[in-house]
């Protein structure tokens, strides 16, 4: 009989497995991604082994007709904190399962402390952290003035363990800080490794599924920002949050980039002060507060995010490059489609940058990466590179195509009220949204029911980008 080799090795990235190490994963392409694990003996008694065999809350073995099936209202509960509760998608779902993940030092332990001590009011709540001692954490929760609720605090780094304590507390919540940090005594492959994160994962989903209770993991964030560990354990979960920021700045946005119950690209601003992280309640506000007036380069662009839209400036610095090649640099948006819009400027609207370095930056360290936010990238490079000023009180959003057209984009009105509510007196945008028939509802100021204090935008609708510059910037 073969004798079962006792190590495998197993990509970082995909969890694809191989008897010998290889350069490159044959799976998913990533190099150098394979580390040497023991194998697991497949036990078919175990749930690890059987994998996906676990019943969800209320579910019975067998099939039943859709029909049969009585719908559920997911009875939500608050995180008290209202900009968390948004971007969960109205309040956490009982027996979900929540990935926050984000970079050292962003503010996730912080969030989470908050959240378990306004939670911990209507039942027990379990924090376990494999990072921080209990004394540690208590003394940020002074900061934070968490009460006297019943919150445990749980040291600990054995999965086995938190699944015991989780069974014994029973707490309508379970914080797990993080999941890199955990381990399973089932396996001997270090923590943070591929086997003990899913592993950890799929545990604690069976936990939070079983027992219906609500389950936040933390996760740690490689340096080009994809979550360490598998890709895999985002299909596990049923939300995928990622902190987004600088830790220079004081603001924090919380984004859904996955959500069974609710909608993506839900954003939640906050603020970190020296006790906790504050919610933004008007992020417009914020992200244009320190804008400088009459200086070109710089723009403001409406942009929605999940269910929100939300003003925010960028930048454009464009300068002859003194070396050889010119730089381009994108902070904030994507820098494929800066290449896309450089392009755009130069065959479409006859601006030459071949020999420029462009930076451009998006203020307070927000990322957008709606095409609708176009518009307003190429606005405040042109702006830059002809030195004309576009308006302090204009605003604009709108789609640019390759043959240098302005598209269309959804929600147009609810753009062009933020604007208003802003102060904004002009907002540029696509013809398209401006046809009657696209239906721009908005609120005016002689109609009543608006208050005085409403203003009107003047409403400029442009077809493409020459049209678009000579509007801004004329
Ligand atoms: P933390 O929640 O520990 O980050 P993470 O868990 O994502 O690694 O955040 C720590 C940072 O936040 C740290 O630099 C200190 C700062 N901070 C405040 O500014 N105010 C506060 O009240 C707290 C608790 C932390
Ligand atoms: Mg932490």
């Amino acid at each position: 009989m073969a004798k079962r080799p006792s190590t495998v090795f197993v990509c970082q990235d995909c969890g694809s497995q191989s008897p010998k190490w290889l350069g490159r994963c044959g799976d998913c392409g990533a190099w150098n991604s394979f580390v040497e694990e023991r194998a697991q003996p497949s036990d078919p008694a175990s749930g690890a082994a059987a994998g996906h065999r676990y019943a969800l809350a209320g579910a019975a073995g067998a099939a039943r007709l859709y029909s049969d099936i009585e719908l559920e209202q997911h009875a939500r509960l608050t995180t008290g904190i209202d900009e968390f509760d948004r971007v969960l998608g109205g309040g956490v779902v009982p027996g979900s399962l929540v990935l926050l993940g984000g970079e050292p030092g962003i503010g996730k332990s912080t969030l989470l402390l908050q959240a378990a001590a306004n939670m911990a009011h209507r039942g027990p709540v379990l924090y376990s952290s494999g990072e921080e001692s209990e004394h540690q954490i208590k003394s940020r929760g002074e900061r934070l003035s968490v009460g006297n609720a019943p919150l445990y605090l749980l040291a600990e780094t054995c999965l086995e363990r938190i699944l015991e304590e989780i069974a014994r507390i029973k707490p309508a919540l379970v914080i797990v800080d993080s999941v890199q940090t955990i381990f399973s005594l089932k396996f001997q492959s270090a923590p943070g490794s591929i086997g003990q994160v899913r592993e950890a994962a799929t545990q604690l989903l069976f936990a939070a599924k079983g027992q219906n209770i609500p389950t936040f993991l933390v996760g740690h964030v490689t340096k080009d920002g994809s979550l360490a560990g598998p890709k895999a354990l985002e299909h596990v979960v049923d939300t995928v949050l990622y902190f987004e920021g600088e830790r220079h700045h004081s603001h924090r946005v919380v984004r859904a980039v996955k959500n069974r119950f609710g909608a993506v690209s839900e954003i939640g601003v906050f603020e970190m002060t020296s006790s906790g992280l504050r919610p933004v309640p008007n992020p417009s506000k914020m992200f244009l507060a320190e804008r400088p007036t009459n200086a070109p380069g710089s723009a403001v662009l409406c942009s929605v995010e999940g269910s929100r839209p939300i003003l925010v400036e960028v930048q454009a610095l464009v300068s002859s490059s003194t070396y050889g090649t010119a730089r381009r640099m994108a902070s904030g948006i994507d820098s494929q489609r800066l290449s896309l819009l450089l392009a755009v400027l130069e065959k479409r609207a006859g601006l030459n940058l071949i020999g420029d370095d462009v930076f451009v930056n998006v203020a307070g360290g927000m990322t957008v990466d709606e095409p609708a936010s176009d518009l307003g990238v190429l606005a405040a490079i042109a702006s830059s590179v002809r030195n004309r000023v576009i308006p302090s009180t204009t605003a604009m959003f709108g789609e640019v195509g390759l043959a240098g057209e302005v598209r269309g984009i959804a929600q147009a009105a609810l753009r062009v009220r933020e604007a208003e509510q802003m102060g904004f007196r002009r907002c540029i945008m696509p013809g398209a949204n401006m046809e009657p028939d696209a239906r721009l509802k908005r609120p005016r100021s002689d109609n009543g029911g608006e208050g005085s204090s409403a203003n009107t935008c003047e409403l400029v609708g442009v077809r493409t980008v020459g049209e678009a510059l000579e509007a801004a910037i004329g």
